[in-house]
């Protein structure tokens, strides 16, 4: 019986992503056009306060306290409980050495700190560790926006190769024979033993109740607290809608459009120098299927392109959402850069080089004062640290089901 839920729960699984429609085909409904007709920011007096600014992109604003939620999956605080123990338990991976948090560690964003993620053993990540804390608000998830549920996405990351490398089958076992667990999953479920299924359902409604951040500065501002922001985070917002165009791509509440662009960003010397991140990233090119000559140029990360293959949308990456960015550095999908003032550096420099970029990436003219003010803004992005303390493991008991 377990087995067939588990047959039936993969198959629909594979058909509803099959069938997705590629989410690059839709046209984005924050976005009027922006990629052929960049549009001028007006450049608005200083006494209209920068959330008044008419921009034409979708305004700024506070997230909603409550994530989106599919109809299948309600949040119960039963799940949410049994989550939290599959979120920090390393027995969903293959060799029982790495769970979700081996790579989204509360004590380090959620992330895991490195500019290219750890990996499952004997291997390492060929993309930075992002950090889980509002995944919830997103409806593509991972760097190039691959994955379209948190549900979705927790099957990616247990049996991914270079991340949890586990069985389902297996996994499910192990699960059974955890007697805390049986009870954990009947109390959330109403199922009379663990299935993998679930065990995606529960993870996925942990997720959406524990890693949500609100309580930011601008969170506070956008509600209505217009102490909430220093003169340096207000100047910055003011730039961040118009002079430095930002909001062009990070905006509505949270501050991306979730479409794809390719900033030129620098390559990571790591994919030539480290043999271990050669394989990784050659891997992704051959089971994603790029052509020989594509395969053979392993320097970097193609993104989207993986996705449609069109040489177009080679180096393009979803818009990443801005909060939490302070506890969560390195930025961008390699890592390359170690500070936000790096990052603001880089855009007032107009991005980098490559074939693809972004025509919305111009050099930004910004002095010292308006860049610190840039980063000041975004540093009000972040809410204070989500504290989290790993759960104990729940010990194995043979447990014998009756006929
Ligand atoms: C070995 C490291 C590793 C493990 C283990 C791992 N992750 Fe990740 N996670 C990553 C990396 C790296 C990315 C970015 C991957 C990409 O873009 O392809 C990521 C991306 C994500 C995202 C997408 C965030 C966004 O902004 O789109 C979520 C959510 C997530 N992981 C949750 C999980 C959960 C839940 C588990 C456990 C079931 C898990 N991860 C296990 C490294 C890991
Ligand atoms: C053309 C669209 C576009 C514009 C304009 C833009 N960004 Fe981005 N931003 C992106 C994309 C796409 C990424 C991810 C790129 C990657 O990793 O390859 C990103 C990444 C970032 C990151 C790193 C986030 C992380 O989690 O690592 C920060 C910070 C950031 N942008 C801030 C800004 C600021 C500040 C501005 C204005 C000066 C700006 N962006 C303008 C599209 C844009």
């Amino acid at each position: 019986m377990r087995r067939i839920s588990l047959g039936v729960f993969l198959l629909a699984l594979l058909v509803t992503s099959a069938c997705k429609p590629r989410s690059t085909e839709v046209p984005s409904p924050n976005r009027p056009d922006a990629e052929t007709a960049p549009q001028e920011v007006d450049a608005a007096s200083d006494a209209v306060p920068p959330e008044s600014i008419d921009h034409g992109f979708a305004p700024l604003a506070a997230l909603p306290a409550v994530p989106p939620t599919p109809a299948d999956n309600p949040t119960t605080p039963a799940k949410v409980e049994l989550g939290r123990y599959l979120f920090f338990d390393d027995r969903l991976s293959g060799d029982v050495g790495t769970s979700c948090a081996s790579c989204h560690d509360p004590r380090l964003g959620f992330g895991d700190g490195n500019a290219l993620s750890r990996g499952y053993a004997g291997t390492q990540h060929w993309r930075n560790s992002q950090t889980t804390v509002n995944s919830a608000y997103l409806a593509k998830l991972f760097w190039a926006g691959e994955s379209p549920s948190l549900e979705a996405q927790a099957h990616s990351a247990i049996t991914g190769n270079l991340a949890g490398n586990g069985e389902p089958a297996m996994i499910e076992e192990r699960l059974v024979q955890i007697p805390e667990y049986v009870r954990l999953f009947e109390q959330a479920f109403g199922v009379p033993q663990p299935t993998y299924a679930h065990a995606l359902n529960a993870i996925a409604a942990f997720e959406r109740s524990e890693m949500i951040s609100l309580d930011s500065d601008f969170d506070a501002y956008m509600n209505g607290d217009h102490e909430a922001l220093d003169e340096d985070a207000l100047l910055g917002m003011r730039l961040f809608v118009g002079k430095a165009k930002c909001i062009t791509c990070h905006n509505g509440p949270l501050l991306t459009d979730q479409d794809f662009h390719n900033l030129g960003i620098p390559r990571h010397p790591l994919f030539e120098q480290d043999p271990l991140r050669q394989i990784s990233l050659r891997y992704q090119h051959y089971i994603r299927g790029v052509p020989e000559s594509v395969y053979r140029s392993a320097d970097r990360d193609l993104g989207l392109y993986y996705t449609t293959k069109r040489d177009k949308d080679m180096g393009k990456f979803r818009t990443p959402p801005l909060r939490y960015l302070a506890y969560t550095a390195p930025y961008m999908h390699n890592g390359v850069f170690a500070s936000l003032e790096e990052v603001v550096d880089f855009y007032n420099q107009g991005g980098g080089e490559d074939e693809n970029k972004s025509p919305l990436l111009q050099p930004l003219g910004l002095t010292e004062d308006e860049k610190f003010a840039l980063v000041a803004f975004l540093e009000s992005l972040s809410g204070s640290v989500i504290r989290m303390t790993p759960p104990e493991s729940l010990p194995y008991e043979v447990v014998v089901t009756e006929e």
